[in-house]
């Protein structure tokens, strides 16, 4: 655990550095494994770490606190002077038991301060975090108090209660602990009995609100907070630098405060904490008190009881056992990003995967439209895996492609797996995909113009996935259908990658074939696996598709006609390229630029992939406006499709050369 978090901790700083120039955070600790400095966190005073989770205080020391927190400082303010102030979200569980259930409470607080040691902080009922003036001055500090002591002095209403404190114990604003249910009820939840429980905390800068919500873990996050705090006051007591952890404190009764699992961001949700495998701290046992006989009577009552209730809890607990072996949640997921949604959650968004909502049945499953609490459209593509193994190498995969982000890319929001199924959520693009547009007879036919633009913008994102990174991504499923329209009809390329997924052959060592027939490189159906150059001839296909508004596969065509590819290439030679042109559009395009695109989708699709030209050439003939003529005539050489030499003598300086390009598979 410890050093997947840290790795994954490494990958989020880099991918951190990437998204923003203001240092920003991320983490998440299911457990707080190892020695004090191995948790990552810095404890200070009394807190330590105890059987993986943190303890806040010390039993034997009568004024005991304790503080734990991230070492490293969040960015609130890009200065002292802005005005402007960060959001961050934070999730964590936590557990309180005092040794003795009716002697006086004192609970825990979450924090964000400018220093970690506040000045004139004192411990008892102060949670080592405030002073005990009346009227405290202000500082950077403010805390959410997880109240287990009622102190009329404070005002506290209770002895179980949630308050939002600016600098000072008497909380600004209090609430007895407990959630809205999904009716809308309040259930009252105990916070001294040991149980675990989740909070949330949602902090919005900009309009400096702080909503908490607690849970009983188990119960899935209300979508109600449980209070709700919004107050421009808030200003005065953020700081540009401010550290986040939590502080407890006692007197002599004792009370353990623990913190079991913390995750924390201020660029986004905080990510789920996987309560699955939390440990659970009791009331110990008070059956010591009692006497001999009582303790024969209730074991005898207890055995009667557990033969009558046995065989029925068998098989609920069998029942429930077979389903949540559906849902579990493994470790490994909760390292991925993006975001993972909950199954509830995008069952709530698709209205229960309604057929009304089915977008569409592509070759990598169904597709449904959906609307988050938020109001987003979403699209979520469910995909079935026969393996749990496969599935989790795709997931790194596909992590890793969470952070591909591009303005002619479907932007991927996160996933979710229930079972084998995997539901990735993506932007939805409320005009479909381009093949509607284009083939047989849209209610709208695309005009050039727009056509032309599309194929721009697919050219720049299929190249910022073969250069844009610091690792060539191939698509490896380009086509018309896997184009997509967002709202102001600009292409975007969709499942990218996806194909990977069904790449793993059954035998080892073995590459099945994935893509789409018509629009497959010839190489692939040999021995090579996937490069960029076969993505560059799907895109060759894409481009000589939309130029003439035909699929690459017509089979009612005559037969001739067939094949698009062979029966452009066949015009090219004829000296008739340009009655490859859809005759729908006929006079919107310019003729040289519709003979130059349907040059460049032939010679995209070249028979030899290493005479293809990279993407990075396609984008600046697609995007130039004035064409050298070398690369024009060296296309006119690519188009024809010859293998074999065209300038037998020097290779390298050959026009063709140029366009050649270079290569390279992941
Ligand atoms: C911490 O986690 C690692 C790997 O999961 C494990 O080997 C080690 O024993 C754990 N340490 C403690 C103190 O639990
Ligand atoms: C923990 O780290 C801090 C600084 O990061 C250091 O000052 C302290 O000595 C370390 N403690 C232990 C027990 O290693
Ligand atoms: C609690 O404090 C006492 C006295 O300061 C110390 O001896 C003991 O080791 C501490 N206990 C833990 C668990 O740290
Ligand atoms: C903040 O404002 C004060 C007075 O307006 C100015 O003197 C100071 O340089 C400013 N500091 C920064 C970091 O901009
Ligand atoms: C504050 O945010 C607004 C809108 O995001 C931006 O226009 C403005 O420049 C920001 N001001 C500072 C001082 O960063
Ligand atoms: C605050 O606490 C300090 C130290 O415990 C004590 O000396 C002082 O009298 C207290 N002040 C008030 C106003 O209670
Ligand atoms: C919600 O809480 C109220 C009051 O506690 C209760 O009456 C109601 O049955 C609960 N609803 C659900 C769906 O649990
Ligand atoms: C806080 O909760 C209210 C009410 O549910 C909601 O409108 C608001 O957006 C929430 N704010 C934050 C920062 O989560």
């Amino acid at each position: 655990m410890a050093t997947g978090s840290a790795a994954m901790g490494t990958i989020f700083f880099i991918l951190i550095i990437l998204i923003s120039p203001v240092s920003a955070l991320d983490f998440l600790f299911n457990s707080f494994n190892g020695t004090i400095n191995g948790t990552g966190l810095t404890l200070i005073n009394d807190a330590r770490v105890d059987h993986n989770v943190i303890r806040m205080t010390n039993d034997s020391n009568q004024y005991s606190f304790g503080r734990s927190f991230y070492p490293t400082a969040i960015a609130m303010k890009r200065n002292s002077n802005s005005s402007n102030i960060s959001s961050f979200s934070t999730s964590f569980v936590f557990s309180i038991l005092p040794q003795i259930s009716t002697s006086p409470g004192f609970g825990l607080a979450f924090v964000v301060t400018s220093t970690m040691s506040p000045p004139g902080a004192l411990a008892s009922q102060y949670f080592g975090l405030f002073t005990n003036a009346t009227h405290p001055t202000v500082a950077p500090l403010l805390a959410v108090e997880f109240d287990t002591g009622q102190n009329p002095e404070f005002n506290d209403p209770d002895d179980n209660h949630i308050g939002i404190d600016l600098n000072n114990i008497e909380s600004i604003l209090t609430k007895s602990a407990g959630y809205y249910n999904s009716t809308g009820g309040f259930v009252p939840i105990r916070m001294r009995n040991g149980r675990n429980v989740r909070a949330w905390i949602d902090f919005n800068g900009a309009n400096l609100e702080i909503n908490v919500t607690v849970a009983p873990v188990g119960v899935a996050r209300p979508s109600m907070p449980t209070l709700s705090y919004r107050d421009p006051v808030i200003a005065n007591y953020v700081s540009a630098e401010m550290y986040v952890g939590f502080s407890a404190s006692k007197t002599n009764w004792v009370e353990a405060q623990r913190l079991l699992a913390w995750s924390f961001s201020d660029i986004g949700p905080a990510r789920d904490i996987n309560t699955a495998n939390l440990p659970v701290f009791e009331p110990e046992s008070s059956s010591s008190k009692l006497s001999g006989g009582a303790i024969a009577g209730i074991v005898i009552g207890c055995l009667a009881f557990m033969m009558i209730c046995g065989s029925g809890f068998y098989l609920w607990w069998r029942n429930k056992k077979l389903k949540e072996q559906e849902d579990d949640i493994e470790d490994w997921e909760l390292e991925y990003w993006p975001h993972r949604f909950s199954y509830e959650e995008l069952s709530v968004a698709t209205d229960e995967f309604r057929k009304e909502n089915l977008l569409g049945s592509g070759g990598f499953g169904r597709v449904y439209k959906g609307t988050l609490s938020n109001n987003t459209e979403i699209a979520v593509k469910c995909v079935n895996h026969d393996s749990k193994q496969g599935l989790r190498e795709f997931m790194a995969e596909i992590s890793s492609m969470g952070r591909l982000q591009h303005k002619n890319l479907v932007q991927m929001r996160g996933w979710c797996r229930k079972g084998n199924e995997l539901m990735l959520v993506y932007d939805y693009m409320p005009n479909g995909s381009l093949n509607k547009w284009i083939f047989d007879k849209p209610e709208k036919l695309l005009g050039w113009e727009r056509r032309r633009r599309i194929l721009v913008d697919v050219a720049e994102g299929l190249n910022y996935l073969h250069h844009g990174w610091d690792q060539v991504v191939i698509h490896r499923d380009i086509k018309s259908s896997n184009i997509l329209l967002d709202s102001e009809m600009r292409g975007r390329l969709g499942d990218f990658g996806l194909a990977k997924l069904y790449q793993q052959g059954e035998v080892p060592n073995t590459t099945r074939v994935v893509g789409t027939l018509g629009y497959l490189a010839p190489e692939l159906a040999s021995v090579a696996a996937p490069t960029s150059a076969s993505d560059l001839y799907s895109f060759g296909v894409v481009l000589l598709e939309v130029a003439c508004g035909r699929r690459p596969i017509e089979t009612s065509a005559p037969e001739e006609e067939v094949v698009l590819i062979d029966w452009v290439r066949d015009l090219y030679a004829k000296g008739s390229l340009v009655e490859a042109a859809d005759s729908r559009i006929k006079g919107e395009y310019d003729e040289g630029d519709m003979e130059m695109i349907l040059k460049l989708g032939l010679a995209c699709c070249h028979p030899d992939p290493q005479r293809r030209p990279t993407m990075k050439e396609v984008v600046v003939l697609l995007v130039g406006e004035e064409l050298s003529a070398a690369p024009v005539e060296s296309l006119s050489e690519l188009a024809r499709g010859e293998t074999g030499t065209v300038n037998g003598d020097d290779d390298c300086e050959s026009p063709e050369a140029a366009l050649r390009g270079s290569t390279q598979a992941v």
